[in-house]
């Protein structure tokens, strides 16, 4: 009796592994532009040739991909994607691939070291310069979600001078700046690599600023109409953040809009996703769990701002936008 529980509850974890043979699958597939390179029937042999990679291995994954569905036989010995919708896009094109490199190549590997980490009492490191071009184009996936609640208070208001902390690539004010073209954006970005990117990639924006600054060091010149702070609040230690809406609070002009976009977690209630990524942050010594909805609330009111609203951006990830008025 004892030995068919073992035997059922071994293939319940079988079966509830297989979603991640496809994201393995996916990851291989975008990381090494496979799926272009299997966008039309391709042999085995060729695809290794062209990309020069090790053919063993590439059959290997071939076999799995007809398994799971995400390749099909085209007949003499080639193969071709089957589904492409459902498969990410060519690295570049803002695809969705980055999110799979980010799980693969950052989440997981940290997770799978927490009993190392919990028997010795130890942490990683976050190593800010190699992963944050990933990250920062990961969370540019969410643009398209959060944008209107930010295009509408722009528009309301008739705002004309926006800040972003920790714009990332700056995806955020470039496509507000083209919306808003007399409204003028400024972006602080802490790592040089990532301020570099989001300076290339707005240099024919004549309304965008890019600034490589720390927010703490950062000293505004103005007041600012909006002030937004987007998935930054996991880089900023607990004992600071309270002080941190105070400070960014003083930085707004009287009627001014403080918009944050953050994942929430900390309650049974949360999705699983938003609580494992507490788990994720908490294993590096330099990043830290999600806000709650409770110290939301606190920090904006000890800022004195007026909470307007906790809107959903994405329900399975926990991610919302928060916005405040002084
Ligand atoms: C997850 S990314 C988010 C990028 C962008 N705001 C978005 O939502 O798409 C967080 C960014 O904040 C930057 N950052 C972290 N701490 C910062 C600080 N103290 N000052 C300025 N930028 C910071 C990181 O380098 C990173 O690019």
């Amino acid at each position: 009796m004892i030995d068919v529980m073992k035997m059922i509850t071994a293939r319940m974890y079988m079966k509830r592994n297989e979603p991640f043979l496809s994201s393995w699958h996916a990851y291989v597939g975008y990381e090494l532009d496979l799926f272009k390179a299997f966008g039309r029937p391709m042999s085995k042999f060729d695809v290794a040739d062209a990309l020069q990679l090790d053919e063993d291995l590439l059959e290997q994954w071939i076999m799995v991909g007809l398994s799971i569905g995400h390749l099909k036989e085209a007949g003499r010995g080639r193969y071709k994607i089957a589904n492409a919708w459902k498969l990410p896009k060519p690295k570049g094109n803002n695809s969705s691939g980055v999110l799979l490199k980010e799980m693969m190549e950052l989440h997981i590997p940290t997770l799978l070291q927490y009993p190392e980490m919990m028997r010795e009492k130890s942490r990683s490191h976050f190593d800010e310069e190699k992963h944050a071009p990933t990250v920062a184009e990961t969370s540019r996936l969410l643009e398209v979600l959060a944008m209107p609640k930010m295009s509408k208070k722009i528009r309301d208001n008739e705002f004309k001078q926006v800040l972003d902390i920790g714009c990332g690539e700056a995806g955020y004010i470039k496509k507000l700046a083209k919306r808003f073209p007399d409204t003028h954006f400024t972006g602080i970005e802490i790592s040089p690599a990532v301020a570099e990117k989001a300076e290339q990639l707005t240099q024919d924006d004549a309304n965008i600023e890019i600034v490589n600054a720390d927010l703490w060091h950062y000293q505004p010149e103005r007041q600012y109409d909006m002030v937004m702070l987007n998935n930054v609040i996991h880089y900023i230690d607990l004992e600071k953040r309270e002080a941190l809406f105070t400070e960014l609070a003083s930085w707004l002009e009287e009627g001014g809009i403080f918009s944050v976009v953050t994942p929430i977690a900390g309650s049974v209630d949360d999705p699983p996703f938003a609580n494992v990524f507490n788990s994720f942050f908490s294993s590096f010594d330099n990043l830290y769990r999600l806000p709650t909805r409770e110290e939301l609330a606190e920090w904006g009111e000890t800022a004195g701002l007026k909470l307007l609203g906790i809107h959903t951006v994405i329900k399975e990830g926990s991610w919302y936008i928060v916005q405040y008025s002084k």
